[in-house]
C-alpha cells in the first residue's frame, strides 16, 4: 500500500477546512475558505447577513454539500463520498436561532429520543444522561415540563441539553440567541460560556461581541463568503486591520448610529 501523498490533518485538529467553495445555483457563497479548529478551541464567526456563515457551519456537518473542498471532522474526512456520513454526523452537536423541540415531548422526552432511537440506549440510560445534562444547562426541575411551558431562553438551553446528550465532540452554533428577548439571552450565554470552560470544542456564529471577546479563543470575519481577517479576538474585534471590519464592527457595535452619506464631505 503506498501512502496518499495529502495525509488528514492530526488528531488534535477537530476542524479543518481546505479551499471550500459553495455554491447554491450560479451564486458562489462560499468562495475558498480555509482554517482550522483545534480541539478545546472557541472560535466565533462573525460577518454580516448573507456572507454565508450559516452555509459555513452547514457544510461542516453536511446540512449542505460543499461544491468542492475537503472537509475534515475529527480526522475523518466528510467530504469523501465514502465516509460514514451517519457516524460524523453524530459527533457534531448543533444548535440553531430556532430551537426544534418536539412540541408534544416533555422536556424529558425531547432529550431521550434521539439518544434511545440514533444511540440504541436503554430507557434508564438515556434518561441519567438527560437529567445530567439538564442539570448542566440550569432545567433540572423542567424535565416534566413541554416545551410551550419554557421560555424561548430554556427552551433553548433545552435544545442544547439536547444535542450534549448525544455525547458531541464539538458543537456549532449558529445564532443560538438571535431569536431570544435581551433578557434571556445572558442565560444562553452562561451555559455556553460553561461548556467552553469544560473543554468543548466550538464554532459559534454570533453577534454577541461580548461574548465573542470573553469566550473565544479566536474570531473569524467573514464577508461576502470569504475569511477577511481572523485572530485573537481583541485584536479582530478591538484593532481591525481590514476596512470591511471596521465597518461592520461599528454597524454591529452602534446599530443607531446614523452613518454619513459616502459623497457627504
Ligand atoms: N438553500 C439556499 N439556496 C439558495 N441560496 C441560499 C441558500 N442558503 C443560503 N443561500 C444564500 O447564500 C448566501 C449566504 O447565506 P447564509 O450562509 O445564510 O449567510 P449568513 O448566515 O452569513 O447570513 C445568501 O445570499 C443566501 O441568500
Ligand atoms: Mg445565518
Amino acid at each position: 500500500m503506498t501512502m496518499s501523498k495529502e495525509s488528514g490533518p492530526a488528531a488534535e485538529i477537530a476542524i479543518e477546512i481546505r479551499e471550500l467553495h459553495k455554491y447554491f445555483g450560479k451564486l458562489e457563497v462560499l468562495k475558498g475558505i480555509d482554517f482550522t479548529v483545534n480541539r478545546g478551541e472557541v472560535v466565533c464567526v462573525i460577518g454580516p447577513s448573507g456572507s454565508g456563515k450559516s452555509t459555513l457551519l452547514r457544510c461542516v456537518n453536511l446540512l449542505e454539500e460543499p461544491t468542492s473542498g475537503k472537509i475534515f471532522v475529527s480526522g475523518n474526512e466528510v467530504t469523501d463520498p465514502n465516509a460514514n456520513i451517519d457516524k460524523i454526523r453524530r459527533s457534531i452537536g448543533m444548535v440553531f436561532q430556532q430551537f426544534n423541540l418536539f412540541p408534544h415531548l416533555s422536556v424529558l422526552n425531547n432529550l431521550t429520543i434521539a439518544q434511545r432511537r440514533v444511540l440504541h440506549r436503554s430507557k434508564a440510560a438515556a434518561e441519567k444522561v438527560a437529567l445530567q445534562n439538564l442539570e448542566i444547562v440550569g432545567l433540572a426541575d423542567k424535565v416534566h415540563a413541554y416545551p410551550a411551558q419554557l421560555s424561548g431562553g430554556q427552551q433553548q438551553r433545552a435544545a442544547i441539553a439536547r444535542s450534549l446528550s448525544m455525547g458531541p465532540d464539538l458543537m456549532l452554533f449558529d445564532e443560538p440567541t438571535s431569536a431570544l428577548d435581551p433578557e434571556l439571552v445572558g442565560d444562553v450565554l452562561a451555559v455556553m460560556r460553561k461548556l467552553a470552560t469544560d473543554g468543548m470544542t466550538m464554532m459559534v456564529v454570533t453577534h454577541e461581541m461580548s461574548f465573542a471577546r470573553d469566550v473565544a479563543d479566536r474570531v473569524i470575519f467573514m464577508d461576502g463568503g470569504v475569511v477577511v481577517e481572523q485572530g485573537q479576538p481583541a485584536d479582530v474585534l478591538g484593532n481591525p486591520q481590514h476596512e470591511r471590519t471596521k465597518t461592520f464592527l461599528s454597524r454591529v457595535l452602534n446599530p443607531t448610529a446614523v452613518t454619513a452619506p459616502e459623497s457627504a464631505d
